[in-house]
């Protein structure tokens, strides 16, 4: 087996889309605001997402996403190499970052071809959608949230047909988030 930036194996090549969402099903309200989030974020518990992280060789951003985490205090992927995805003129970029209307999935084997291994999707919603509707997302790690918003922005966009998960892990936390996480299985148009 071939040694790999990662450190897997040569053939190994996943997308994972790693996000907090409401139990109804939203990751921000409906003007993008994360404020529902912040209990959960004080609670000392980083829910596994440093060693995700670490697991990780190259970010992917939507560019409403990349407008939010680019306001925060400072930019939380320098040392990953990090492409957001926009038709838009977006200005300066932070360092390591490039902006990119490249098809999915010709995104994908590019990275591939280049020896990535573990591509982390921050999302949002609708760059999720995008990636989906391409068979690209192979890995959902999805932390439930015990908050109903009663609207806001979707986890995934429509789109896609039907895709079957397998769940791999459930984690249930103090403070009431429950993690889980699902392998991509099989999908209908
Ligand atoms: N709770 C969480 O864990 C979590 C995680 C991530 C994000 N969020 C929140 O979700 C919200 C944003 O989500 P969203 O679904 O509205 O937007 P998004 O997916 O972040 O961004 C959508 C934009 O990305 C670009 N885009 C998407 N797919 C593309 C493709 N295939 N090719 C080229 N460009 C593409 C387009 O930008 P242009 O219009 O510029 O072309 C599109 O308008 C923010 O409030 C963010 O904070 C929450």
């Amino acid at each position: 087996m071939t040694a790999t930036r990662s450190g897997r194996g040569s053939e190994h090549f996943e997308i994972t889309y790693y996000v907090a969402c409401s139990i109804d099903g939203f990751i921000a309200d409906a003007e993008g605001r994360l404020d529902w989030l912040r209990p959960f974020e004080q609670t000392g518990d980083d829910y596994g997402y440093a060693a995700f992280y670490e697991s990780v060789d190259a970010v992917v951003l939507g560019r409403s996403t990349f407008d939010f985490v680019r306001d925060m205090p400072e930019w939380p992927y320098e040392d990953k190499p990090t492409w957001v995805f926009s038709h838009a003129s977006l200005g300066a970029l932070p360092r390591r970052a490039v902006a990119t209307v490249e098809e999915p999935v010709a995104f994908a084997a590019r990275l591939r071809a280049h020896g990535y291994r573990h591509v982390y999707l921050v999302g949002g919603g609708r760059l999720a959608a995008s990636f989906r509707a391409a068979g690209l997302i192979t890995r959902y790690v999805v932390s439930v949230v015990p908050v109903i918003l009663g609207g806001g922005l979707p986890m995934i966009g429509p789109g896609g047909g039907v895709e079957r998960l397998e769940c791999i892990r459930s984690e249930a936390f103090p403070s009431g988030i429950v993690q889980l996480e699902y392998a991509s299985a099989s999908r209908t148009a």
